[in-house]
């Protein structure tokens, strides 16, 4: 049996002239826990392609969902951002990641801290009931230089928002963040900075950071995961994993070198 699975493309939206999501087929025998990720590419000159890619679509949905970047000279995404629908991609048959709530110790609060991609696994989680469930509280951080690049998640939550099933939910639950950079926005700054100056709390009227409280997953540009893991063990936080679960959990986004 071949360790991929072959799926169709279903559609193709491009966000940026730098991002792009699109909806696959899935086979009905790939499992997975929202949060993680597979190896998915393209058979290149009769060769398998593949990198780890986080599912954006939730567990519970018929389609897969993936969100990329375009590198332009990307051995992979210099082909995968010219898909189009009915085009063929190939899904690893094994999903995995730490971004998945057993990882973290029980608590009241979700933090789900991303730059750039690195926010398609908080879409599939904030379409998992359970974490609802577990949470009073989830906060969606987003953080992007330009504002354009924030478009795939503001249609997301703005969508969440209108279901008759999550909508309410949202409305109770969710904090959404939307943070930029390198231009004028509502939100300004780097989630390092909005963490440390309490800003990111006191914009959304929330109380400020508590170990007792809040859990943390985060996701996306390797230095921000460097500095965030530095100012959270400083305040006492520890780093969950499948073997132990911590106050946190970390997983980088998976960009092309
Ligand atoms: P900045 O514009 O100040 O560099 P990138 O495209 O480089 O991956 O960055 C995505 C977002 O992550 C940008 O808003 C960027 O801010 C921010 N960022 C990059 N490095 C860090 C870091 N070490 N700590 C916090 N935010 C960061």
């Amino acid at each position: 049996m071949s360790a991929f699975n072959k799926e169709r493309v279903l559609s193709v939206r491009h966000w940026t002239d730098q991002l792009f999501s699109f909806t696959t087929t899935r086979d009905p025998g790939f499992r997975f826990q929202n949060g993680q990720f597979a190896m998915m590419g393209l058979e290149i000159n009769g060769r398998p392609l593949l990198r780890a890619y986080s599912m954006a679509s939730a567990n519970h949905e018929e389609f897969l969902e993936f969100f990329s970047i375009k590198v332009a000279n990307g051995p992979l995404t210099s082909h995968l951002q010219k898909i189009q629908e009915g085009d063929t991609i190939l899904v690893g048959r094994k999903a995995t990641g730490t971004l998945i709530p057993d990882n973290l110790i029980t608590g009241s609060r979700l933090l789900l801290l991303s730059t750039g991609t690195g926010l398609a696994p908080f879409a599939s989680l904030i379409k998992d009931p359970d974490v609802y469930d577990r949470f009073q509280t989830i906060v969606l951080v987003h953080g992007c230089r330009q504002v354009s690049e924030l478009a795939y998640g503001e249609q997301l939550v703005g969508n969440l928002s209108q279901d008759e099933f999550f909508g309410p939910i949202l409305a109770e639950k969710l904090v959404y963040y939307p943070t930029v950079t390198r231009e004028p926005f509502r939100n300004r700054g780097r989630i390092t900075d909005l963490i440390t100056t309490n800003r990111l709390f006191a914009d959304s009227e929330l109380p400020p950071l508590d170990l007792e409280t809040d859990r943390i997953m985060m996701c996306g540009s390797p230095s921000m995961l460097e500095d965030l893991r530095v100012i959270l063990e400083g305040r006492g936080f520890t780093e969950g994993n499948h073997s132990e679960p911590g106050h946190f959990v970390i997983e980088k986004a998976f960009v092309e070198r």
